[in-house]
């Protein structure tokens, strides 16, 4: 395989682990949002979360060793976890984002196994910090992506994140509801 196919695999993984986890990240915030009451009980949107949270994780897998093998990337195993060491000078900040975003998402998916063994509210905002991630990822693609300016995924990714700042808005005003 050519450097021109693990390009494109990096890109194709990478927009589609952001639209799982923008759905995990949605489907969540919407479940526990008190004006949204209605969908505290809905089991498609409870299970639409179960399904997605996972699911990033072979999809950022791939978009990393896509990355690690593309030689123009340049990317290295301690880029991967350590944020803001990369050596590819005008994708610093950015590429950075992506690492401290991998970061978040690994400790709220490992937590979210062990929730049970958890003190709920270090459990909870722990979780919390996947808005932190989503800003991340998001500025991370949208400075170092290829495709992340294309009309078409440009509308999504803003629709997206303008969706989660109203509901989020709409917890801080009416409340949310309990975990
Ligand atoms: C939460 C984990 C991550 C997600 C969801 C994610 C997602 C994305 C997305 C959506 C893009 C834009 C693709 C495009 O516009 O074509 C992208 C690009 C990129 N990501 Fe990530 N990323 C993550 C972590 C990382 C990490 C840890 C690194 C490296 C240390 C990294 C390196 C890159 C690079 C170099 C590009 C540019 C690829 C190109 O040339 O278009 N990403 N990523």
């Amino acid at each position: 395989m050519n450097d021109l196919t693990f390009w494109f695999l990096a890109r194709i993984t990478g927009l589609t682990a952001f639209a799982v986890l923008s759905l995990a990240v949605l489907s969540g915030e919407a479940l526990r949002t008190s004006v949204l009451d209605f969908l505290a009980s809905n089991r498609a949107i409870r299970r639409l979360h179960d399904f997605t949270t996972p699911l990033w994780l072979p999809l950022v897998f791939a978009h990393l060793i896509s990355l690690l093998l593309d030689k123009t990337a340049q990317i290295r195993p301690v880029d991967v976890v350590v944020p803001f060491v990369n050596p590819y000078e005008p994708y610093f900040l950015p590429i950075g984002l992506g690492t401290i975003a991998f970061d978040i998402i690994m400790v709220v998916t490992v937590t979210s196994w062990l929730k049970r063994r958890m003190n709920n509210t270090l459990w909870t905002w722990i979780h919390r910090t996947s808005y932190v991630a989503f800003v991340a990822i998001f500025f991370h693609a949208a400075q170092s992506g290829t495709d992340f300016d294309a009309p078409l995924v440009s509308a999504i990714a803003w629709s997206t994140a303008a969706a989660l700042a109203i509901i989020g808005v709409t917890r801080i005003v009416w409340g949310r509801l309990p975990a």
